[in-house]
């Protein structure tokens, strides 16, 4: 036994492989359950018991160097095959998978641009909720039923509970904030808006708007002007002109919309503002003292002034998009157009 032991000692010590597979096939050979090695551990009870030490030193010997050198060789393959890799890795390819960056929508890129303007001189940002009751956006400014500046907005009622309507303005956030906060006030509120007219161009159900409110002790339309005149020249250009015409809004006295120079042709005259050099981009007013007093704010003492955006509007002047149509669509080929900052 102790021959065979050391006939395989030698060829233990001589093996040197050429391929990864031969290494497993000795590994097979000298390691396994049946192996050479296990054999011989499975015959050395017959050993005679005054050779058992010197038997079992050497088994024990045979069986650590052929479990090295099987280590040793397996590293060595192992670490070639991972070099082979490495020589063969194109850094150049580009990465996988290669995601596409998404761009943010027009519309949220423009309300962000909004929100930046008025917050600049301390307007804070206010939200309100779209499914409204009838009192919030219409009675309590100063649009009671039956009053006919309801017919200036189509509306689209709850047909669950006739009360409850889809906002048509933003308006509606003045009066929660009024009724939940002391004056001094001064907040924007962006949100979606949503009128039964008939789909086009020009036209959509759903829109979105800006509103904007400022209520204190001393509040002029002074200050409205100035106020929307520094909104136009940041967002439309330091040379942008405002000029405001009276009209009529039934939670503002006096109303006023307001215009700013064509942001197209810069006053010459083009399809865009139909050859007057102005476009109108809002309607404004000094906050009616009626509906100071339905949302609890004392009129003797304070004033306010209010006014109200589309962002759909903003965002075709600003980025010359003739078709209202296209905000909803979510045409990848439109959307990527726009970059955000
Ligand atoms: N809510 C009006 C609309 O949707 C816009 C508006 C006009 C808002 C005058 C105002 C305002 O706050 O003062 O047509």
């Amino acid at each position: 036994m102790l021959e065979k032991i050391n006939k395989l000692l030698e060829e233990v010590e001589s093996f040197g492989a050429s391929t990864k597979e031969q290494v497993e096939e000795y590994r097979i050979k000298w390691l396994s359950k049946k192996g050479e090695v296990s054999i011989l551990f499975d015959d050395f009870k017959n050993v005679p018991s005054d050779l058992k030490k010197e038997v079992g030193q050497k088994l024990n010997l045979l069986k650590n160097k052929a479990q090295e050198k099987i280590n040793e060789l397996k590293e060595k393959f192992e670490a070639q095959q991972g070099a082979d890799l490495k020589q063969n890795i194109d850094l150049t390819l580009p990465g996988f998978p290669t995601l596409q960056n998404g761009t943010r929508h027009p519309l949220s890129i423009v309300k962000n641009q909004i929100i930046d303007v008025f917050s600049r001189i301390g307007f804070t940002v206010s939200d309100g909720r779209e499914i409204e009751d009838d009192w919030h956006n219409f009675t309590a400014l100063n649009t009671p039923e039956n009053h006919p500046a309801r017919d200036m907005q189509d509306t689209f009622y709850v047909s669950l509970d006739p009360e409850m309507v889809l906002r048509t303005q933003t308006s509606s956030v003045q009066v929660h904030i009024m009724m939940n906060q002391k004056p001094p006030i001064r907040t924007i509120s962006p949100g979606r808006v949503y009128r039964n007219e008939a789909i086009s161009a020009r036209a959509h159900c759903q829109f979105h708007q800006v509103e904007g409110l400022y209520i204190d002790e001393k509040v002029s339309f002074a200050d409205l002007k100035q106020t929307l005149l520094y909104f136009s020249k940041e967002m439309f250009g330091a040379d942008t002109k405002i000029r405001l015409r009276p009209s009529y809004f039934p939670f503002t006295e006096p109303s006023a919309e307001m215009d700013i120079s064509c942001t197209i042709c810069k006053g010459k005259g083009c399809n865009v503002c139909k050859y007057s050099g102005w476009v109108e981009i809002l309607g404004c007013g000094m906050v009616d003292p009626q509906v100071l007093e339905n949302c609890g704010i004392d009129s003797n003492k304070y004033k306010g002034f209010a006014f109200g955006m589309g962002i759909e509007r903003i965002t075709m002047l600003k980025y010359e998009v003739k078709d209202l149509r296209l905000f909803f669509e979510n045409d990848v080929r439109f959307l990527k157009q726009f970059t955000s900052a």
